[in-house]
């Protein structure tokens, strides 16, 4: 199947990480990814149904895609996730639109392609599956800057909360073999990539079983472990923690590993226990706050990022004074915030009236963005004087001779390049700040993380087989 494939993704981080896994097998089959859309066969476009302005800013894009099917004919237009997935056939009406394939059918992509270009028919492919993990196919990082990379650890989601639409579109959560976890971070070290994010809706519900042996489990806290000491060389992220199910054990992981980034992206939603119940959250504020503590006590560098939804249904004043004042007691140091839109066939779209006017969501979540502003920027300032690691993931946009990254509570950072290339970890005073963006100068130049390491390699090694062992690999004529 010789054809010139064009993807186009948004979003969550988790489709970037299926585009990867749909260009790979894609290119398997003998097609070629391409970065120009006008000398594309076929146009993917990986979609988001989180929010109805994400969907619409994709039916944006149908219409220009319509003008590359006009000016050359063949051309076949795909759309693959969520929206894919909740709109099904639906989308087929769409003059544009060839086939729509759902986040758990990307192995079919080529049998689709192949029947439309054959038949000159539409087709929808949209079954959700218990089990599909896409655990040995190796993603193809076509997006990347070849310093950080996602790995998928589970897919879908078990949580219903009333707004979300995820749990519909990404069908019942499922763990993926650590074995090929492992693996795939491996590989990743052996491409020269320098940090990992790890990706679930949910990760600390990770929990996979063996099918060989169903005693033999293990958990997000496990895992964690067994990529940081199987990848001594890099940082390891993961994405996105839930209040409900994050364990102290994660925590102790976390502090335990230099090479584990202390940074936790907490969503709270709302800081009022009201909204959160009728959020079908399952914690309070006063839970929420004591695991902020929690994670203070274990990790006290560790920074904490959130996402909020300003005007949730029949929200008051009241409980949006209470969003505030939560935000100011735990002083996040970095926030996504949104505007609540209701989505079809959830449970609050059914029980509970979208009552708060455009008006007052948009206000509300004005003053929300105000206040994260100033938190944000204080949480900066806090870190002027410090040295912080950073990982150089490129040159910044306003100048060649200066370089950005993060540091390992994910905070962006521009400096002078000096000599440093992507990829290398450089230590960095920091001297202004803005509420986005820390800037400082390079005082130290490593370029692997195990060079400032205590442990020798060789060490980290051992620890490492034994652990692998011990935890993943096949137990072979145990006796009981
Ligand atoms: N699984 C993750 C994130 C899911 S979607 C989690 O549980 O936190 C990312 C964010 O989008 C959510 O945290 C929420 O803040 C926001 N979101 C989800 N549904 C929404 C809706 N209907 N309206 C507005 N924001 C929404
Ligand atoms: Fe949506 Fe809740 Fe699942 Fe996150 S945990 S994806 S917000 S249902
Ligand atoms: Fe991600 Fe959007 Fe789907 S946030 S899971 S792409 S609805």
């Amino acid at each position: 199947m010789n054809l010139k494939i064009y993807i186009e993704t948004y979003g969550c981080q988790m489709n970037v990480n299926d585009s990867e896994v749909a260009a790979s097998i894609l290119t398997k089959v003998g097609c070629t990814i391409i970065e120009d859309i006008s000398s594309a066969d076929v146009i993917l476009v990986n979609t988001c149904s989180v929010r109805d302005n994400a969907e619409k800013r994709v039916l944006g894009r149908l219409d220009l895609f319509r003008l590359e099917k006009k000016k050359r004919s063949g051309v076949i237009v795909g759309v693959l996730g969520c929206m894919a997935q909740r709109l099904k056939e639906q989308l087929l009406k769409n003059n544009t639109v060839d086939f729509t394939i759902g986040p758990d059918s990307y192995r079919s992509l080529p049998a689709v392609i192949a029947y439309v270009r054959e038949k000159g028919d539409k087709i929808t492919e949209t079954n959700l599956s218990a089990n599909e993990t896409y655990a040995e196919i190796e993603p193809i990082r076509t997006d990347s800057n070849g310093v950080s990379a996602f790995i998928s650890i589970m897919r879908g989601c078990n949580n219903i909360c009333s707004y979300c639409i995820v749990p519909f579109t990404r069908g019942r959560e499922r763990s993926r073999d650590p074995k090929t976890i492992v693996a795939e971070a491996e590989q990743l070290v052996s491409k020269g990539y320098k940090e990992v994010t790890l990706l679930g809706q949910n990760v600390d519900s990770y929990n996979w079983t063996d099918p060989d042996n169903p005693t033999r489990t293990v958990n997000f806290s496990q895992l964690l472990e067994l990529v940081a000491l199987a990848c001594p060389n890099m940082r390891i992220r993961f994405q996105t923690s839930h209040p409900k199910d994050m364990r102290k054990g994660v925590l102790y992981t976390m502090a335990m590993y230099p090479n584990i980034c202390p940074h936790i992206h907490l969503p709270v939603q709302s800081g009022s226990s009201k909204m959160l119940q009728k959020m079908n959250r399952k914690y309070t504020r006063e839970d929420y706050l004591e695991k902020i503590k929690t994670i203070k006590e274990i990790i006290p560098d560790c920074a904490i990022t959130t996402d909020i939804i300003a005007g949730f249904c029949s929200e008051t004043e009241e409980d949006h004074l209470q969003t505030l004042s939560l935000m100011k007691d735990v002083r996040f140091d970095g926030a996504f915030m949104f505007q609540y839109s209701q989505r079809p066939n959830t449970f609050a779209a059914k029980n509970y009236p979208d009552d708060v006017t455009e008006e007052i969501k948009t206000k509300r979540l004005n003053q929300i963005i105000e206040l994260q502003n100033a938190l944000s920027l204080a949480s900066n300032q806090k870190c002027i004087g410090q040295t912080y690691q950073v990982l150089v993931e490129g040159p910044s946009k306003r100048s060649d001779k200066q370089m950005t990254g993060r540091t390992p509570q994910n905070k962006f950072c521009v400096f002078d390049a000096k000599g440093s290339k992507p990829g290398d970890l450089v230590y960095v005073k920091i001297l202004t700040c803005s509420s986005a963006t820390l800037m400082g100068e390079i005082v130290e130049h490593h370029k692997t993380l195990i060079e400032k390491a205590e442990d020798s390699i060789e060490d980290i090694r051992k620890k490492i087989r034994k652990k692998i062992t011990n935890t993943i690999a096949p137990q072979k004529n145990k006796k009981k």
